[in-house]
């Protein structure tokens, strides 16, 4: 597992943007504005792009106007270089998985791949730059949120589909693991230096259960929760602030005005020294991978995103969750 995490078939460096749908693009892009904190890098008539308070890259979110239900229409990785996207076509191709070139404004050449796993995922190498608004400090909106940091998403077989993330170079921090048959029901998977890019968890799938920017303290987080209050939508703090055992972060979830789900955290720990095991984590300790704060509400357990016109495994609806 190391030696593919020190030399990737193609390097990914970390996750680069989600792209979700909305019927409304007014209302989801101040959303994002108000509550998370988040900047408009470049907005038309059809997508808004938006970018965290510390991020220099031309987005981190992208909103799609549709008038079909709210979807993911991808992940976005960054690749180091624009020679690992030639790399990754290449390692795609031989796999017999579909990949094509697609343009996205404010992208460099990217890489779309129609994975086996039906998780929609993109590769990137460059954005276009824009200013680090980290020293605007006369002007902070909701919970200043710096920059994205990962992912989950529910698929309903966590092993095979998290090995072939793995084989791509990603390492497996954490993983939780059933206690009599030890199958994987949750994975952390990084690139960058810390815990997670890519978090895998148990369920009908491929959802996108959640996309998580980092705020730079709890005042922030409470920031946030105080201003969607403010707004009317304190229902939508769906869950937290509270401690997640694996990773060991601080989080608390919204649901946006189309219903995706945002997750808000504190830094997490680093993540680099090669010799670190994954930590395995039984799904009978409870006690320790939710070590305190109310069971998780039914919704955060059951809703996720579909992809855009991917169909759904068969099986339960929900994630898998400890409590
Ligand atoms: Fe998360």
């Amino acid at each position: 597992m190391t030696n593919v995490y020190c030399n990737p078939p193609f390097r990914i460096t970390r996750t680069s943007h989600v792209c979700v749908t909305t019927g409304d693009l007014e209302t989801s892009s101040a959303f994002y504005q108000d509550i998370a904190g988040l900047k408009i890098s470049y907005q038309d008539d059809d997508a808004v792009y938006l970018r965290g308070v510390e991020e220099v890259c031309h987005h981190s979110l992208v909103l799609r106007k549709s008038d079909q239900p709210a979807s993911c229409d991808a992940i976005g990785f960054r690749v180091l270089h624009d020679s690992d996207l030639d790399a990754a076509e290449r390692y795609f191709k031989d796999l017999g998985e579909n990949v094509e070139w697609i343009s996205r404004p404010g992208q460099g050449r990217t890489l779309a791949v129609n994975h086996s796993s039906n998780v929609r995922f993109e590769l990137v190498a460059e954005m276009e730059m824009r200013p680090r608004g980290l020293d605007e400090y006369q002007s902070p909106r909701g919970g200043r949120a710096l920059r994205l940091d990962h992912v989950q998403v529910v698929v309903p077989d966590v092993g095979p589909v998290g090995d072939k993330f793995i084989d791509m170079g990603f390492r497996a921090s954490e993983a939780i693991v059933e206690p009599d048959s030890q199958k994987r029901i949750g994975l952390f998977l990084h690139r960058k230096n810390n815990p997670h890019d890519l978090v895998l968890a148990m369920g009908a799938g491929p959802r996108l259960h959640h996309f998580a920017y980092v705020v730079s303290d709890l005042q922030m987080l409470f920031r946030a929760c105080d201003i969607a209050g403010t707004m009317g939508v304190g229902n939508e703090v769906e869950r937290g602030p509270g401690r997640h055992g694996p990773g060991n972060g601080t989080f608390v979830y919204f649901r946006d005005p189309s219903g995706h789900r945002l997750e808000l955290i504190l830094p997490p720990m680093q993540y680099m020294d090669m010799e670190e095991q994954t930590r395995i984590w039984s799904a009978g300790e409870k006690h320790m991978i939710v070590p305190w704060g109310a069971p998780a509400p039914q919704r955060w357990r059951e809703e996720a995103t579909h992809f855009t016109d991917v169909p759904l495994s068969d099986g339960a609806l929900a994630r898998w969750t400890s409590r």
